[in-house]
């Protein structure tokens, strides 16, 4: 039975979720995992090591020592990632506050064969955000000016720093959204996001950051600062530079400033949660949705009975329905209420009619919508909390799209302590989740390359939008031809022809 919750003029929905996981490691709540030098077969590239030296040099580009890091207590939150997955043991962290810092920091540091790693918000799901080893890290967190947002364009230029729910506060009061969200916004960058070319909850409406994202000032592994700033959604002038800089994460220069299209702000905004009795009914009702949703669908989520069991265990949350196998969140974001309404509410009450939907609940009460959208996006920081989480994250057909997850929980069997499906699948994209108590090799071996070639025979791809990071070099392959890899190696060799910059991730090493 649909309930209906209905409070006119709903507020803009802002979500909140952050991630506070790496100070459980400090605190001693998690277990600092193994060095990555020790846990994968990765041998370290001929750069030189940091000596005094550098770090003065570092400190007189940065005037001063306060934004160079070299205290090991400061500095170990750099070099874990959010899953405790790998770690490096850099020494030295750099804080610049501009563009020219930057260049500055890179021309040093390729003059003298230092490696680098970009770093933004640090969470990052694939081991790219961190130093595989004693890389420097450049962390951008105090490049973090908004320079401009223009209402009547719904442009912002901002630099890279800037936290991704700061910057969705911001355009909030000038009546706009960011083109993304994740359930990461609370601590990711948008420097990071479009490093990564992050997906997210809002994509199934805007498209991804490639489309967004209207121009970017990089500096490469040189120095050479890049600007291909542009206000403009159209600019057909030569090769499209900026591309390259979008989810290439840090790979090939680093991103300073950028600008990005922020859409209109909606003034109806509905959030429906449904049950269903399984993933034929999920995948029809995603049909369903498109058809009578149209224009005004935004988020279109699945979530199966483990993944909800875990974020409504961990953080002590309610469901607003009774258990079912499958869940949906479906969100609607348009400019009529009524209109919005009427049309949200015939899609239900005929998927009910035809028993696809058994269940579900509707309302446009920012709190409640807010309640909602937590049971959904805690659910990566509740599976964490197992211990540790092996996570995939993979674009399938969408005929094929669950089976996965029961191949994979009939193969690890009780070495996990929960197998889980859920994701985007407005977008084809699903998130398998294997929790256990810790890292094994046991299970690492039962599960890779299985999952990958399980991903490759139905041509899907091995990372839908958490990027390759280090820790999915090695299956790249079966996503990219090896033409295409070649190129990339090519393109990388040119740009950073002494390979200084975030060295052992994307391409295979
Ligand atoms: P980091 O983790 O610091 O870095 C990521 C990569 O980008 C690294 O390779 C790093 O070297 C590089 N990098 C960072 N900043 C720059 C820069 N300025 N210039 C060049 N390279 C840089 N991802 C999604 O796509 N969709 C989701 O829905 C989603 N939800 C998430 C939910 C949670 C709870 C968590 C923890 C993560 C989620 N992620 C999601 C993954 C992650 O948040 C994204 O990949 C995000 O874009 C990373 O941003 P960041 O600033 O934390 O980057
Ligand atoms: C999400 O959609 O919640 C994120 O991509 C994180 C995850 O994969 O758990
Ligand atoms: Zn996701």
């Amino acid at each position: 039975m649909i309930q209906r919750t209905v409070l006119t003029g709903a507020k803009l929905l802002k979500r909140t979720v952050g991630s506070s996981l790496y100070r459980q490691f400090a605190s001693g709540h998690r277990e600092i995992p193994a060095l990555t030098k020790e846990r994968y077969p990765v041998k370290r590239g001929q750069f030189a090591e940091v000596t005094d030296g550098d770090v003065s040099k570092f400190k007189s580009i940065l005037g001063g020592s306060s934004r160079v890091l070299t205290q090991a207590e400061e500095i170990q939150g750099y070099n874990i990632d959010y899953l405790g997955s790998v770690r490096g043991y850099s020494r030295v962290v750099l804080k610049p506050k501009n563009t020219e810092e930057v260049a500055e920091i890179l021309r040093y540091c390729n003059g003298r064969k230092l490696a680098v790693c970009p770093q933004g918000g640090n969470t990052g799901l694939v081991g790219g955000s961190v130093p595989v080893f004693d890389e420097i890290v450049v962390s951008l967190q105090l490049m973090d000016k908004i320079e401009k947002i223009d209402e009547y364009s719904g442009i912002l230029v901002c630099q890279a720093g800037c936290i991704l729910g700061t910057l969705e506060e911001k355009v909030n009061e000038k009546g706009l959204v960011m083109p993304l969200d994740l359930g990461a916004k609370g601590s990711c960058h948008i420097g990071g996001n479009v490093s990564t070319n992050a997906g997210g909850l809002r994509l199934v409406r805007y498209g991804n950051l490639h489309g967004s994202v209207l121009g970017v000032e990089a500096v490469t592994a040189e120095g050479r600062i890049m600007d291909l700033m542009s206000n403009f959604k159209k600019d057909n002038t030569g090769y499209h530079l900026k591309h390259l800089f979008i989810g290439s994460e840090g790979t090939l220069g680093i991103i300073t400033r950028l600008s990005i299209f922020c859409p209109t702000a909606s003034k109806s905004v509905n959030v429906a949660f449904l049950g269903l009795e399984s993933y034929d009914a999920v995948k029809n009702t995603f049909l369903a949705a498109k058809r009578g949703l149209g224009e005004i669908l935004s988020s279109c989520e699945m979530i199966d009975e483990l993944s909800l069991e875990s974020s409504t265990q961990h953080f002590n949350l309610q469901s607003p329905i009774d258990k079912y196998p499958f869940y949906m969140l479906i969100e609607t974001s348009g400019s009529n209420v009524a209109h919005d309404e009427e049309k949200l509410t015939t899609f239900l009450e005929n998927s009910m009619e035809e028993g696809i939907v058994l269940d579900g609940t509707v309302t446009n009460e920012p709190t409640k919508m807010r309640n909602i959208w937590k049971l959904r996006e805690l659910i990566a920081d509740s599976l964490i909390n197992d211990g540790y989480c092996f996570k995939y994250d993979i674009s399938l057909p969408l005929e094929n799209f669950y089976d996965i997850v029961l191949a994979v929980r009939e193969r690890v069997g009780p070495l996990a302590t929960k197998v889980t499906g859920y994701g985007h699948i407005g977008d084809s994209n699903l998130h398998l989740n294997v929790s256990c108590q810790k890292f094994t090799p046991e299970i690492y071996k039962l599960l890779e390359p299985f999952v990958y070639e399980y991903t490759s025979k139905v041509r899907g791809s091995v990372s839908a939008e958490h990027g390759i990071g280090f820790l999915k070099t090695k299956y790249l392959k079966y996503s990219k031809r090896p033409e295409s890899l070649l190129l990339m190696g090519q393109m990388k060799q040119m740009m950073d022809p002494n390979g200084i910059l975030n060295p052992y991730k994307v391409l295979p090493c």
